[in-house]
């Protein structure tokens, strides 16, 4: 009966319908190189418990070996009567060592703290994917605003002018949720450094297996504490698919900044060729399709997140079926980061910019109204007739039709005697951007120091 791993108390196979429902190998199958690895080091185990002599480790080593050789050539595939990859690669396994050693292998293991091991060990290998393509964004965000550190640009509020700003400072923006979203994988890896291996199905092993010795071979530095947990537990699946759904959305973020950035109305940066698309019908049309996909995969990715912890709430203990389901979001959420992070790096790196539009804009939308009050605030205004008088300012220039800078030294001297004629000086976005050189703030001596704390910090991941 295929590769059912029961029988005894069957008196018939599974219905074809229940077949259909219960395979997972279609996606699962990825697991399967993980799965010979975690049977090389359960074999080790049995054999150091006493339960497989020499040779037989010898052996079943040998067919593992040929498994998964015959797994990568495609020799080895799933057939439509295997449920899952487990049982397919027992089922591989029957094939290569025969019955009598292979039927070995399962004793003190189930699938439950199999696939809840096994899915750590793939989760890990792609944070480490995922952790090098944020680096390369954010190395070429950094390049950005390296090569284009002098330049100002409109900083925007509620979308409307607030304050001028570096674009390289609004760029480093963007770098440090990538920065945490690292941290947070990283923060994740150690939580996820416990193998489950050994649970059993729920109560752990009469066997008296090693967990600690197939921890190690795993790559793992620790065994679970509670077998119930290692095998229903899915909060770090839950969690992996949060910290992919944040990348997604600091990536739909800076996406949508680049959409409107490309806008004619805007007009700050025009994209590569390669890295943008045409139309079928409009022949001028150049479409900024990489950041469309990121504000649109950022949903999908919230979804899989939500789906996945809409499947494990009110979840009894301990393994229920309704686990199986874990697997598809999340697998689906790194498949779609590892696609989209290359192509949106692509995008930034070759992103260019027009400063001087950006310059022409940035004293625009009387952003340098603060900069008025700040100044008199530093000759001892108190902060609430500063704003009162830089409000008084604004409105003059508006019912004249024009910006701060259509102010006379009349103009000013008539609001108050306050604002004398060296109010001037900070009406320049150099002088505005300059003088904000509190911590964190946009002057170019801080936003110089950022990016070397930036690269330093990515240098150390
Ligand atoms: N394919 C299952 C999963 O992904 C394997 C776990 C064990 N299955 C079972 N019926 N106990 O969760």
């Amino acid at each position: 009966r295929g590769g059912a791993l029961w029988g005894g108390r069957f008196a018939s196979g599974p219905s074809p319908e229940l077949e259909r429902l219960s395979r997972s190998t279609h996606f699962d199958w990825q697991l399967a190189q993980y799965d010979i690895a975690g049977s090389r080091a359960h074999a080790a185990a049995l054999a150091s418990a006493g339960l497989l002599d020499p040779d037989e480790l010898t052996g079943m080593l040998a067919a593992l070996d040929a498994l998964s050789a015959d797994v990568d050539a495609g020799a080895f595939r799933a057939e439509p009567s295997d449920e899952d990859v487990h049982s397919a690669l027992e089922r591989g396994l029957i094939e290569r060592a025969g019955a009598e050693l292979g039927g070995k292998l399962r004793a003190g293991r189930s699938r439950n703290d199999q696939i809840a091991t096994l899915v750590r060990l793939l989760l890990r290998d792609h944070a480490a994917t995922i952790t090098g393509q944020l680096v390369d964004l954010i190395d070429s965000i950094a390049a950005q605003a390296d090569r284009h550190f002098g330049a100002i640009m409109p900083g925007r509020t509620h979308l409307q002018h607030a304050q001028p700003v570096l674009l390289a400072h609004h760029l480093l923006a963007h770098a440090w949720p990538l920065v945490r979203d690292i941290e947070r994988l990283a923060d994740w890896g150690r939580r996820a450094d416990s193998s489950p291996y050994g649970s059993g199905a729920l109560a752990g092993s009469t066997l008296g297996l090693d967990a600690q010795q197939v921890a190690h071979d795993l790559g793992f530095s620790r065994v679970v504490e509670n077998s119930i947990d290692g095998t229903a537990s899915r909060d770090l699946v839950a969690e992996f698919a949060f910290v992919s759904a944040q990348i997604g959305v600091d990536l739909s973020r800076f996406a949508e900044d680049i959409i409107i950035w490309n806008t004619r109305e805007f007009g700050f940066v025009t994209l590569h060729d390669g890295y943008s698309t045409g139309s079928s019908i409009m022949p001028q049309k150049k479409n900024p399709d990489i950041a469309e996909l990121a504000r649109g995969k950022s949903g999908r990715l919230i979804g899989n997140l939500a789906g996945l912890l809409a499947t494990l709430k009110g979840l009894p203990l301990a393994y229920n079926r309704d686990l199986q389901e874990d697997k598809e979001p999340v697998f689906d959420s790194i498949e779609t980061l590892e696609v989209l992070l290359p192509a949106f790096t692509g995008m930034v790196a070759t992103l260019s910019f027009d400063t001087d539009r950006m310059r022409e804009l940035a004293p625009q939308g009387f952003s340098l109204a603060t900069d008025i009050a700040e100044w008199l605030v530093a000759r001892g205004v108190p902060f609430r007739d500063a704003h009162e008088l830089s409000g008084a300012c604004v409105r003059a220039a508006e019912a004249r039709g024009g910006d701060l800078d259509v102010l006379t030294d009349a103009d000013f001297a008539a609001i108050s005697p306050l604002l004398t004629p060296e109010v001037k000086s900070v009406l320049t976005i150099e002088g505005s951007v300059g003088s904000r050189d509190n911590a964190g703030g946009t002057a170019p001596v801080r936003v110089r120091e950022q990016l070397a704390a930036l690269t330093a910090r990515v240098r150390d991941i």
